[in-house]
């Protein structure tokens, strides 16, 4: 069985308990990955990690190298990809410290290198993107949240945002009115180039805040921290149990 990967998002810098085996330094055609790629245990699994903001440096979420990094982990053979990653809660459901296991996706970046697409071996690649994330790949995160009995959202719409600025009010508005249950800033590309490169890839959404004017703080990453650093225990909890699963321990 092939490992699994995880890409970690803000306050998952390090996989807590990873025993690294190796450091993957991989140079692709589109430059280098956010990092090296760690291969290691957890527990009785193996799997690779990367972060996508890089660390100790921290690459905004417009200036990462989303195809450098999905055509790395491509290139180690993984058999899929699970990306966390931190988002603002916009449906009343979505409180700080939920979980998602989001099912669609509303993208609303731009200028991002968004495609392994360059046109220039006369072939147009138009994926499938209906279903943005992978079925069996959600269904096994679903399935390991309800057996290690992890509260959890079991489907939502995940709207990626420009950023790295967060929203207005009236944008978050609009987004509610376009049926987005969440907004974070790194779910696209990334998605779309993992169908593009065949690899199956579905998300864990940790939501950190109230999506800008619907709670009373002004929002600070301090604040996001800290419900980060317990949310991102619970994670850590969803993925061991759905790579205890994988590797059919
Ligand atoms: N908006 C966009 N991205 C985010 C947010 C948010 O409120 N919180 C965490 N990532």
């Amino acid at each position: 069985m092939k490992p699994l990967a995880i890409i970690g998002g803000t306050g998952i810098d390090e996989l807590e308990g990873l025993e690294v085996l190796r450091d993957h330094r991989i140079e692709t055609p589109f430059g280098e990955p956010s990092r090296p790629i760690q291969e290691g245990r957890l527990g009785n699994t193996t799997l690779y990690f990367l972060q996508r903001h890089g660390s100790p440096g921290a690459i905004p979420p417009h200036r990462i190298n989303y195809r450098a990094n999905i055509w790395a982990l491509k290139s180690l053979g993984v058999a899929g990809i699970v990306a966390i990653n931190s988002v603002g809660g916009i449906t009343s459901t979505m409180r700080p410290g939920r979980l998602l296991i989001p099912d669609q996706v509303v993208d609303y970046t731009w200028g991002r290198e968004h495609t392994f697409d360059d046109g220039e071996d006369g072939t147009l690649m138009h994926i499938d993107f209906t279903e943005p994330y992978d079925r069996a790949l959600r269904e096994a995160l679903l399935k390991a949240a309800e057996t290690a009995d992890i509260p959890h959202e079991a489907r939502g719409v995940h709207g990626i945002t420009q950023g790295p600025r967060l929203e207005t009010a009236a944008e978050i508005q609009r987004l509610a009115r376009d049926g987005c249950d969440v907004v974070g800033m790194t779910g696209m590309p990334e998605a779309a180039l993992a169908r593009e490169a065949d690899v199956p890839y579905a998300s864990i959404c940790m939501v950190v805040n109230p999506a800008a004017g619907l709670g009373d703080l002004p929002l600070t990453l301090a604040m996001m921290r800290e419900i980060l650093a317990s949310e991102a225990a619970v994670v850590r909890k969803l993925l061991s149990e759905l790579l205890t699963r994988h590797n059919g321990a």
